[in-house]
């Protein structure tokens, strides 16, 4: 090769790394606009007084209803802020998401689809007629009788080891050790006639195969385990990140899992409104009646909220708002593709 041409492909190989660079840097959110999304979004949605506190668990009504936080988690373990990250609200539903992900970690996958299954029921999560109408079968780990049966099928010793092997998982998830709150669980505890109604009638159709009381004591206690909006951020994250906890580098669970979880989220995660949510923001995602949520976006960010007054399908009214404007401004929407040739 002559020293021109040489020369000639040493500079054509700099600028297309110089152009290479330079696109992956537009390809890039920065810090900045990220930070401005959320305090945007907060600015936006702070004052909005729309929905009610739950209060069928008599002392969720009594959770101070201006707490409002929203959180992101990226898969390399940026973290970003905005509002009240701190106070801790009870898990709730949330949980689900974590125990699903528990029982098909210890028994696969395969255990879930057969014993509980994994399709939206169309009727609300704590709904009796949805059992009879499929005989406690085809429905999936977030309505509570699903929830309630997933709890029944970790294996353990007693209840206590039980729930402490399934708490362990979910501060795995959330990077730190979490903290049950006590009035929470009895304030539950003695008013969860209509979930033992449910395990109840799981047991009866088989669903169930130990006692349905622990099994719906069990659940009550995860749900009543208390989070803030980073911790729920991080628990996205980590779904997020393949089953790696992005800020503690723990492998949590194997990503051949991931999947099945954030398909039930996309399905059954926001109830009777998922699908609106799924058209709005394409974020598999999940709510709890204690004010939080949290989304996912594949392979880029977790993101999450707390603020406890619920719409009438039980999700977060100011919630659901600031993750799909936030999600949405950083195209956090995995079905959001741009033709190749546009990029
Ligand atoms: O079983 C219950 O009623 C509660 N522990 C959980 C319900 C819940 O969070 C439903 N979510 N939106």
């Amino acid at each position: 090769m002559s020293f021109a041409i040489k020369y000639l492909t040493i500079i054509v190989l700099i600028i297309s790394c110089l152009l290479a660079v330079h696109s992956d840097s537009q390809n890039q959110i920065s810090d900045a606009y990220i930070n401005e999304a959320l305090e945007d979004t907060y600015k936006k949605f702070k004052d909005l007084k729309a929905g009610n506190n739950a209060d069928y668990i008599p002392v969720l009504a009594e959770v101070d209803s201006n707490i409002f936080g929203v959180a992101i988690v990226t898969v390399d373990g940026q973290v970003y802020t905005v509002g009240d990250i701190e106070s801790e609200v009870s898990i709730q539903s949330i949980a689900k998401v974590f125990t699903m992900a528990y029982v098909m970690e210890e028994s696969g996958l395969q255990a879930i689809i057969d014993n509980v299954g994994v399709d939206a029921t169309g009727d609300v999560f704590n709904s009796i007629i949805a059992i009879e109408k499929y005989q406690g079968q085809y429905m999936n780990p977030f309505v509570n009788p699903g929830a309630i049966a997933t709890t029944s099928m970790v294996k353990g010793k007693s209840a206590d080891d039980i729930y402490h092997k399934v708490a362990a998982f979910y501060d795995a998830f959330a990077g730190r050790t979490l903290t049950l709150q006590d009035d929470v669980y009895i304030s539950e505890s003695a008013t969860n006639q209509r979930n033992q109604a449910l395990a109840s009638l799981m047991f009866a159709y088989g669903r169930i195969k130990e006692d349905p009381a622990r099994a719906t004591d069990i659940y009550t206690k995860l749900g009543s385990i208390g989070v803030n909006t980073l911790d729920l951020a991080t628990m996205a994250a980590t779904l997020a990140n393949g089953g790696v906890n992005p800020i503690t580098a723990k492998k949590v669970m194997r990503h051949e899992n991931i999947a099945g979880v954030l398909a039930v989220m996309a399905t059954a995660g926001m109830y009777d409104d998922a699908g609106q949510w799924l058209f709005k923001t394409g974020l598999p995602a999940k709510s709890g009646v204690g004010g939080g949520i949290l989304a996912v976006s594949p392979g880029k960010f977790g993101i999450a909220s707390i603020s406890p007054p619920l719409d009438e399908a039980g999700n977060s009214v100011k919630g659901q708002l600031a993750i799909e404007a936030v999600s949405n401004s950083l195209n956090g929407n995995p079905y959001d593709v741009v033709p190749i040739n546009m990029k």
